[in-house]
């Protein structure tokens, strides 16, 4: 990958030196010099990856404790971290001493400290360091420099990557440090409206299981009234040429082959359609929504109608969006003092009761099927679920049954309180559960996608498949900031060869829209380009879809990321590959996967902090020759290239293309 900074090399005066601190901590050299503690200022602005930032505290909140060396002033925090200050060109320097918090632990956890400037210019950078690693000291001059930033990069793996920046100061000679605030960018829709005429967007592969029934919308944008034909559709199945769904069941296992047509006063659309009757089901990702990363426990069933409401009034039914899924709090709670969470938990029969804010589960699935859409829920193997609510243990068999006659379609499986049944350290103890419910599942004559969440133990990516799982959490749990997301989603590199058709790897939910997990929602804390590239590289990993917002809040822009047919199809590919990292210079990245067609989706990323130009050459993408390129997001040739394809791409932004060999 060929890289060429867009910003002009650092003034040379800048310089950097590692001095013990003692030589530098609380005096000034000018008269009127100040020194500014970094843990007094907003840390609430402080990216990270996992927890809280933390001021004086480390970020488990206990005295920071570097290589048993105890301090009373600075910032907790957690790999990856970002912090970003204005010191306006009137700061002389930062210091601080550095390291692994000890609450961690000997030798555990692994992170790189780094203090750049204005161009990210990297002024000072630690070697890697472990819990129990001596503090080391840091002193960056900081003349002329108006931006600082401190970073921990946490590298591949953020297990216990608890940084402490000890003793943090700046010493300003005029004015005060602040937090920086000039990163608001616009939010610029890329994707172009829908055309008028037809254009059918839903998944061109779905498996379906003998005798299961079979629910499939064919999506489609352009003007109403629309009509559908199906040519071909085996026996047992059954268009609605108003509607576009097919139901039915089908009887033998077998491969079909349908022509979709879809008809308005503007124009006609059709598309090849395959039908695989079989074992497998979730053939491509899942599109669709969840509860969790919006509404958490304040979850009712009107709100899940709502927002299945909204997923056809806002339109995203017709570029396949699909799932409506309710996460944890449908269940009675153990000891909640809230009257709706309160109830009996199971009847004499041991068959689960929801709690009184789902008085009719039939009812609800049946409000999202007459829709077109599909209905999933939660669960967790143990006792209890995370958010302490009734859950599977020795109640498996009973509880998917329930899910079958309900009308589920989805079960989100959720480790948590097995903890207390089993330690989990060991292959066939992680794996048991997922067997039992498996098992459960597949008495149950219903379609229900099986999504394995147990945050990536044991390596879950390398027997997810086998032992029955649609899709598998790879990480902990995501949040609305920069670190989480862009630490989960780049950390998915090598797990590539592990997805197909059928079970794939799932990054967690996307954190776009309105999001909030409580009653409380706010705007997603990402930047507009940190959400193209959260969409886009989600779609690159054919990781599920879950859209994390309060759909019945979606604003144009939110709207217009999850909207865009030709980025979708990256996801919804029938191939069913995950994108792999093909090159990579420090923040600048080319992840490729393969597409169905013969053609590749490319994303050219910039995890750095300025606009940057990225290559994709041809060779490191296996290609050669002439290649048409197009942007997706804009859906816009751009082209023919011989070598290499080159575009500005903006701070924590993306270009996401696809290639094609030129005719
Ligand atoms: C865990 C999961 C989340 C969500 C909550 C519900 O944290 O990882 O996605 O399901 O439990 O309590």
């Amino acid at each position: 990958m060929i890289l060429k900074r867009i910003f002009p090399a650092a003034p040379c005066q800048w310089f950097v030196s590692l001095v013990a601190l003692a030589l530098f901590a609380g005096t000034t050299h000018a008269q009127t010099a100040r020194t500014y503690s970094i843990s007094a200022l907003d840390i609430s602005q402080v990216e990270q990856g996992w927890g809280e930032p933390q001021a004086n505290k480390s970020v488990e909140g206990h005295t920071l404790s570097i290589g048993g060396q105890t301090f009373t002033n600075g910032l907790g925090t957690h790999a990856s971290s970002e912090f970003i200050l204005d010191v306006g060109g009137r700061a002389e320097s930062f210091s601080a001493v550095v390291g692994i918090d000890d609450e961690v632990g000997k030798g555990k956890g692994s992170v790189v400290f780094k203090v750049l400037g204005d161009t990210n210019q990297v002024f000072w950078e630690s070697k890697e360091l472990h819990g129990g690693d001596a503090p080391v000291a840091v002193n960056v001059s900081l003349a002329d420099v108006k931006q600082l930033t401190l970073l921990v990069d946490g590298g591949e793996s953020i297990d216990s990557d608890h940084a402490d920046w000890a003793d943090a100061k700046v010493v300003m000679t005029r004015g005060r440090p602040s937090v920086f605030s000039s990163l608001k960018e616009e939010a610029i829709i890329l994707t172009p409206k829908p055309s008028p005429k037809p254009r059918i967007n839903s998944t061109k592969v779905f498996g379906v299981r003998p005798g299961a029934p079979f629910l499939y919308t064919i999506a489609v944008t352009g003007d109403r009234p629309m009509t559908f034909v199906a040519k071909g559709l085996p026996k047992g199945l059954k268009l609605d040429p108003k509607t576009g769904c097919i139901t039915g069941s089908l009887k033998e296992k077998g491969e079909h082959v349908v022509t979709l047509r879809a008809k308005n006063a503007l124009g006609e659309a059709t598309q090849k359609f395959k039908i695989i009757c079989g074992a497998q089901i979730g053939l491509v990702p899942a599109l669709g929504w969840n509860s969790w990363n919006c509404f958490a426990s304040a979850v009712t069933a009107e709100k899940v109608k709502s927002v299945a409401a909204a997923m056809v009034s806002s339109g995203l039914i017709n570029h396949g969006w699909t799932y409506i899924n309710i996460d944890d709090f449908w269940e009675v709670h153990r000891d909640s003092k809230d009257p709706t969470l309160q109830g009996p938990q199971r009847d004499a029969d041991g068959h689960i009761i929801p709690n009184p804010r789902f008085p009719d589960m039939k009812g609800l699935t049946d409000y999202i099927h007459v829709r077109g859409l599909k209905a999933g829920l939660y669960s967790s193997p143990g006792p209890w679920t995370c958010g302490g609510c009734v859950a599977s243990w020795q109640h498996e068999e009973l509880d998917a049954q329930s899910y079958g006659q309900w009308g589920f379609d989805y079960l989100k499986y959720d480790w948590c309180s097995y903890g207390q049944i089993d330690k989990g350290d060991t292959l066939p103890g992680l794996q048991k559960p997922y067997r039992v419910m498996r098992a459960a599942l597949d008495k149950v004559n219903r379609d229900i996608l099986f999504s394995f969440c147990q945050y990536g133990g044991g390596n879950v990516w390398e027997w997810g498949a086998e032992i029955g799982g649609n899709s598998w959490r790879t990480t902990g749990d995501i949040n609305d900031s920069w670190s989480s997301m862009a630490g989960i989603g780049f950390r998915q590199n090598g797990h590539e060869k592990y997805a197909g058709p059928g079970h794939f790897n799932d990054p967690d939910m996307l954190v776009v829209g309105k999001v909030g997990w409580g009653p409380s929602l706010h705007p997603t804390r990402l930047t507009p380009n940190e959400q193209y590239t959260h969409i886009s590289l989600w779609c690159l990993l054919a990781s599920p879809l879950l859209i994390g917002c309060d759909m019945t809040q979606l604003d144009d822009f939110t709207l217009s990321l999850l909207s865009n047919d030709e980025v979708l199809e990256v996801n919804q590919d029938p191939l069913g590959r995950q994108a792999a990292r093909v090159a990579q210079n420090g923040q600048l990245e080319v992840w490729a996967k393969d597409m169905e067609d013969g053609s590749k989706a490319v994303g050219l990323f910039n995890r750095g902090y300025s606009e940057t130009s990225v290559t994709a050459n041809w060779s490191e993408l296996g290609l050669a020759g002439k290649q048409k390129v197009r942007d997706l997001w804009r859906q816009k040739d751009l082209g023919e290239f011989t070598g290499s394809f080159t575009a500005s791409v903006p701070r924590h932004g993306v270009v996401l293309v696809r290639v094609w060999p030129a005719k």
